[in-house]
């Protein structure tokens, strides 16, 4: 066998992740998730949270290598997410991490969560360009970014949301509207018997004066709690659903494809869980072609937490020569988008 086999391991929020890949191919990987134990508390509870992660992780662990039909000696490598994310929830796999790399005498790599989200695509469209723009939209995260190899390369940040992330706005209005957490799917659901143009609501920061690429949408998810106060008696649950869901995704397509232009890149890479969303997929098909720019967006289930996508940035980061982290690596829960790698 040739080439490192890096063995990834998330758990920065409710997912226990692991995955393994070599030279940029997914050999294997496995999930466990402790979304049924959240939701009668409408969103992730730490403490419960980080107890899964050490109940799962073994267990996962097992499974990602059985998937793979490889076994522990086969590991050349460990990638593990250090930041950011639940600290608690962070701690049990950076432990995993640490464990297997020093009893397996290989290297350990900690890893951005971030950078791992954007290096998922790789494992479905191949190694990325020279330069790209990475949309991110996750549950803690909504960011342009203008990227290059992701581990050599520095790491431009375009925009950041100036409060929620869309995720975050996903979750909440679905609260909002009594749908089941996690609210990013339960909307993605319900609006798909929804009138996208039932409720005009405003798209947020798209005036002359605002930012031209910037993010926010706290308003959006407060103009939605207005309405539900007094709703309109013909609208339903799935239109009020569908309008809010056509106005992140016009919005955030929009933004995408004008970072394009503005970097003078011909590649969108659009990741993160609500990058899983049929509403933001399609209409990104849609405007990235109109706009002669090509829309890399990984498989939903690679798109939101997963295993999988931190082997592919420790597989980019090993195949890079880069130093590894040291077992002094520790959590770092709020740690911003710098660089694909946290040292010790
Ligand atoms: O990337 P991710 O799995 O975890 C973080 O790093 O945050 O993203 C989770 C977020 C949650 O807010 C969830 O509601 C949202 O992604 N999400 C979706 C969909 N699937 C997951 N949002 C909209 N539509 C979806 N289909
Ligand atoms: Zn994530």
């Amino acid at each position: 066998m040739t080439g490192t086999v890096v063995l990834g391991i998330e758990s920065s929020c409710d997912e226990t992740g692991v995955g393994l890949v070599r030279d940029g191919e997914l050999l294997g990987d496995a999930l466990a998730s402790s979304i049924d134990e959240h939701v009668r508390f409408g969103g992730v509870v730490p403490e419960i949270a980080a107890r899964a992660h050490v109940q799962a992780m073994v267990p996962t662990l097992r499974s990602a290598l059985d998937s793979a039909g490889l076994a522990w000696h086969d590991v050349g490598a460990v990638a593990v997410t250090a930041g950011p994310g639940l600290a608690t929830a962070l701690h049990v796999g950076v432990a995993a991490g640490k464990a297997a790399a020093l009893a397996l005498g290989v290297p350990l790599y900690g890893v951005h969560h971030l950078a791992g989200h954007a290096a998922a695509d790789t494992l479905v469209h191949g190694p990325l360009p020279e330069k790209s723009v990475a949309l991110i939209v996750s549950g803690g995260h909504t960011s342009l970014l203008a990227i290059g190899d992701l581990v050599r390369a520095p790491i431009r940040h375009l925009s950041d949301t100036l409060d929620d992330a869309a995720g975050e706005a996903f979750d909440k209005v679905a609260r909002l509207l009594q749908l089941p957490y996690p609210g990013g799917p339960s909307i993605d659901r319900a609006a798909a018997d929804g009138d996208p143009d039932a409720i005009r609501f405003t798209r947020p920061l798209t005036g002359q004066r605002d930012p031209a690429l910037g993010f926010s949408f706290s308003g959006l998810k407060s103009a939605v709690a207005r309405y539900v106060q007094s709703p309109d008696p013909g609208i339903s649950t799935a239109d009020v659903a569908a309008s809010f869901q056509e106005c992140v995704a016009d919005t955030v397509t929009r933004k995408a494809v004008l970072a394009c232009q503005m970097e003078q890149v011909e590649t969108l890479v659009m990741v993160g869980g609500v990058a899983a969303n049929s509403r933001i997929r399609a209409l990104a098909e849609e405007r990235c072609s109109a706009a002669g720019i090509e829309l890399r967006v990984p498989p939903p289930r690679l798109c939101t937490d997963n295993g999988a996508m931190i082997a592919a940035i420790g597989d980019l980061l090993v195949r890079a020569g880069a130093t590894p982290s040291t077992l002094d690596l520790g959590a770092r829960s709020g740690v911003p988008l710098e660089l694909a790698q946290l040292a010790g």
